[in-house]
């Protein structure tokens, strides 16, 4: 097991109240695996990410819960040690690449800077000289690897000169070149046009398996999910309401939500009417007791509305629902 997150619960502080992000997230992540995270806007997909990397905003706070990475309660360790595991064991690549590239530095000092403080072979150079020229190379052979076109040239370039498709292959090279042992891309490829992103998720994918990474895929695109992840895990209002093998979660759901995530996608392959799911994610200032998801839910019974359901193991999907089993 590489990243285990255990009852996860994270509360934001605001004007409006108490905002109940995550209400208990768990699930685990194994060497060599990429888990596909999905789940309606809001369901804390990216609260989740910035937990793990120890990055929530200051009016946040994790409750409780554990987030084991590499036999390591991340939650314990001290802000210095936690530094080094963000710059070279656990990577994060976001949506929006503008946010994260320095306008008003070429890419080559941002990229040799990412090597200089984190790959320790390039950290240990005592000559400044002959560190950069190593971290030139590698900065040149990481954006081959990303099938850049002229690294060399763009390596010269600022950040406003290339494309977001371009940006993002720039954000992959550094996060790749730290060979890091996860890799959390947060509707990384979501701000691409779809031939584009296609290219990036095909690069993704060869560096994975090159590396044999593990990768927390999130995303509210369950097509990327069903092409790209071993594993599927669906959100709702801050809990994982089913997890387990892609093709299992995604053909035959156990959740009454993840089958409603399903029926409102458009298919390609049959004609079936499109079937929306009724009412709003809840507010979580003011979440609903019991199942988050009763309002909704056409099955919903008694026991729903008082109980937070527990995880049953449905058909080798785990599963948080009454449907299930648990009293
Ligand atoms: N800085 C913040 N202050 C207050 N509440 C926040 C903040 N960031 C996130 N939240 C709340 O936490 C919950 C989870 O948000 P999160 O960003 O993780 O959703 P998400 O699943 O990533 O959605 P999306 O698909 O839109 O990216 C939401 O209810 C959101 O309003
Ligand atoms: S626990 Fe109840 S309300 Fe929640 S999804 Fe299952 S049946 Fe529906
Ligand atoms: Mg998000």
């Amino acid at each position: 097991m590489l990243l285990s997150v255990r009852d996860l619960i994270v509360e934001f502080y605001t004007y409006r109240g108490i905002v109940h992000a995550l209400n208990g997230v768990s699930f685990d992540l194994d060497k060599g695996e990429v888990l596909g995270l999905a789940g309606e806007t809001g369901s804390g997909k990216s609260v989740t990410a910035f937990s793990i990397q120890r990055l929530l905003p200051a009016n946040a706070k994790i409750v409780s819960g554990k987030i084991v990475f590499d036999g390591v309660d991340l939650l314990e360790l001290s802000e210095e040690k936690m530094r080094e595991i963000r710059g070279q064991r656990i990577a994060t690549i976001f949506q929006d690449p503008h946010t994260y590239l320095n306008p008003v530095f070429k890419i080559e000092r941002q990229f040799l800077d990412v090597l200089k403080y984190n790959d320790p072979e390039i950290k240990a150079l005592e000559n400044k000289k002959e560190a950069e020229r190593i971290a030139f190379e590698k900065a040149v052979e990481m954006l081959k690897k990303v099938k850049m076109p002229a690294p060399e040239r763009v390596l010269k370039m600022y950040p406003h000169e290339l494309s977001g498709g371009m940006k993002q292959r720039v954000l992959l090279a550094m996060a790749y070149s730290l060979t890091p042992d996860l890799i959390i891309a947060d509707e990384a490829t979501t701000a691409l046009d779809v031939t584009i992103q296609a290219q990036v998720l095909e690069i993704m994918k060869e560096l994975q398996k090159e590396k044999n990474l593990s990768v927390l895929l999130i995303t509210h695109d369950l097509g990327v999910i069903a092409e790209n992840c071993q594993k599927a895990a669906i959100m709702y209002a801050g809990r994982v309401v089913e997890i387990g093998d892609v093709k299992k979660v995604l053909i035959s759901p156990k959740h009454p939500y993840t089958q409603g995530l399903l029926k409102a996608l458009p298919r390609t392959d049959k004609e079936v009417e499109l079937v929306g799911i009724p009412g709003t994610v809840p507010d979580l200032v003011n979440p609903p007791t019991g199942c988050a998801f009763n309002l909704r839910c056409p099955y919903a019974k008694e026991i729903c509305r008082t109980k937070v359901p527990p995880y049953t193991l449905e058909e080798g999907s785990t599963v948080a629902c009454y449907l299930y089993g648990g009293k």
